[in-house]
């Protein structure tokens, strides 16, 4: 049985090269390679492209300014991002504005049932999808049960095969409940502001901005702040429930 990690925002050391630097998130779980990555102002990186046959990839802007180009076509990150690039079909490069541009690079292996998924519900890739216009829903152990936290819908399920995308935000006091998924891997990133107790296998734990958590499937979590905290975070998960286990 795998554990909860937590990395510490300060754990992650970078070295940068022509004004880029990436450091490897340590993320507990075989085949998803999750690095944070750091742009110097004004610099442009070229960002390697996978087929479809080999692997997925997810870029997350944590911070604003520059652009991506994918192709022929640019995207201006003009909040808080994700980018999905439809595989290796273009060129993929990120271009830093004024200020450092912070963003994850996440990979992780496509199956066949991945294919069929994205086959079955048509879902469009390149995609550039802004936090503040991702779609809003709500969930029985949290908004159903008095928690103003709004959870978003940034990658929903078999848009990208197993992997799926939210974000949560709310100022304290408040709370997400606690809750199990069977066959889910998930990792948090925590974002500006954050200032919350994540509370897994019965541990409560005080995370930042910039930490980032790692839950196995099956291990009860939840969150919750006091009035002066602030809950602002990104989770990422792998559903393994296609998988033997
Ligand atoms: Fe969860």
């Amino acid at each position: 049985m795998q554990e909860i990690k937590i990395i510490k925002s300060e754990e992650l050391l970078y070295t940068y090269k022509d004004g880029f630097a990436q450091s490897e998130v340590p993320v507990a779980c075989p085949g998803i390679r999750i690095t944070s990555c750091r742009l110097k102002p004004g610099k442009t990186q070229t960002i390697s492209t996978f087929s479809k046959e080999d692997k997925m990839q997810i870029l997350f802007f944590t911070t604003t300014g520059g652009f991506v180009r994918y192709g022929n076509t640019i995207y201006e990150i003009d909040d808080q991002a994700v980018f999905i690039p439809d595989f290796d079909r273009a060129g993929l490069s990120v271009t830093s504005g004024e200020n450092e541009l912070c963003f994850y690079r996440i990979t992780g292996p496509m199956t066949d049932v991945d294919r069929r998924q994205m086959e079955n519900c048509h879902y469009i890739l390149p995609r550039f999808v802004r936090l503040r216009e991702s779609i809003e829903y709500t969930e029985g152990f949290t908004q159903e049960s008095g928690s103003r936290v709004v959870s978003h819908s940034i990658i929903a399920g078999r848009h990208l095969g197993r992997y799926t995308m939210g974000w949560n935000i709310g100022a304290g006091p408040d709370f997400i409940g606690q809750h199990t998924h069977p066959t889910l891997e998930q990792w948090y990133f925590m974002l500006d502001g954050s200032e919350f107790d994540y509370v897994a296998g019965g541990k409560e734990i005080p995370v930042r901005a910039g930490d980032i958590s790692f839950t196995p499937h099956g291990t009860s979590h939840g969150s919750s702040c006091t009035a002066d905290g602030y809950i602002n975070y990104v989770w990422f998960e792998l559903n393994r429930a296609w998988e033997e286990l």
